[in-house]
């Protein structure tokens, strides 16, 4: 791989965690943060600290950004003085936004001519840098090749999601309501279980032999939706009704909030009272889908 000159613009959590790994590399990494004293640590370990915004632009021909939200991306690099700058250049951005963001910032750097990737970074700082490190990104795929190898470091399962530059935040928001519908699910539990005096850690043991049924469930949803059949003969919305009900029951007389519980009963519910009392799971899609 063939060292090159980046420039990581925001040193917050993740931020900071994105220079080490571009370091080790052999690249020559200059850092830029409003506050900074948080470059210190980078600086430390080989960064240059460009001391403007400007400077840190001129400094490469990658431009890596992560910053709390795409406004003050857009606050920094629009200035008059600051946008000219990046013409010719590769902006990656990596700080989590909208499908709408990203096509907007696209748009922008077509008409500033440079080249536009909008990523998003899948797991804690402290995994950037390791194998099992999801990213995404999107945009123009040559510029996506040129720069893969030295991605790559930021995690080893950097993944190039497509040409549209908004389907890296797409599917960053997929996989986020994925986690945030997991770990609540997880939290309920252990709610439920605290007040029947059963530890976290026996949760926690048989999430780990529990595991194959939530992957065999996604692999089978993923399979009815795309065939759009709802049938099987597993178990039906009527059966997944009562169960969910007695769920909610057991977490109520519990003294356990139960909303979430009451709100899969809802779904169930609504299921069921759309004619799908005989099918499976998946049906639920119905009452989740875009109806204009
Ligand atoms: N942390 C995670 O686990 C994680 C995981 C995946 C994705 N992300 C995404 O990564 C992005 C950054 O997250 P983070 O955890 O690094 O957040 P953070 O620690 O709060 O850092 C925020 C960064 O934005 C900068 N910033 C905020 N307001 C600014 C302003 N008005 N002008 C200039 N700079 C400003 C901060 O600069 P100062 O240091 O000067 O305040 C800092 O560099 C977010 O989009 C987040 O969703 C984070």
């Amino acid at each position: 791989m063939k060292p090159i000159t980046v420039s990581v613009v925001g040193l917050g959590q993740m931020g900071s965690a994105l220079v080490a790994p571009l370091l080790r590399g052999g690249n020559a990494v200059t850092v830029w943060n409003r506050n900074k004293e948080k470059a210190a640590p980078l600086v430390a370990l080989g960064a240059q600290l460009a001391d403007s915004i400007e400077n840190a632009v001129k400094a490469s021909e990658l431009i890596v950004v992560c910053l709390s939200s795409y406004d003050i991306s857009d606050t920094l690099f629009r200035e008059p003085k600051v946008q000219p700058l990046l013409s010719g250049k590769t902006f990656i951005q990596l700080t989590t936004g909208t499908g709408d963001e990203a096509a907007r910032s696209a748009a922008w750097a077509k008409d500033a001519e440079f080249s536009y990737l909008d990523g998003a970074i899948m797991d804690y700082p402290a995994a950037v840098g390791t194998a099992g490190c999801l990213l995404l990104a999107s945009g123009p795929e040559a510029s996506y090749k040129h720069y893969a190898d030295h991605l790559r470091l930021l995690g080893g399962k950097f993944t190039y999601v497509g040409k549209n530059p908004a389907a890296a935040n797409h599917l960053d928001g997929g996989l986020l309501t994925l986690y945030y519908a997991t770990t609540f699910g997880f939290l309920q539990s252990a709610a439920m279980l605290e007040a029947a005096d059963v530890s976290v850690e026996t949760l926690k043991n048989a999430v780990d032999s529990f595991r194959h049924v939530l992957d065999k469930t996604m692999a089978r949803a993923t399979d009815s939706l795309s065939r759009k059949d709802y049938t099987g003969h597993e178990a039906s919305i009527v059966v997944h009704s009562y169960g969910v009900q007695t769920l909610r029951d057991r977490a109520r007389l519990a003294g356990v909030d139960y909303s979430l519980l009451q709100l899969f009963s809802e779904y169930l519910e609504k299921t069921r009272d759309m004619g799908f009392h005989a099918a499976e799971l998946p049906a639920t899609f119905e009452i989740f889908r875009r109806t204009r």
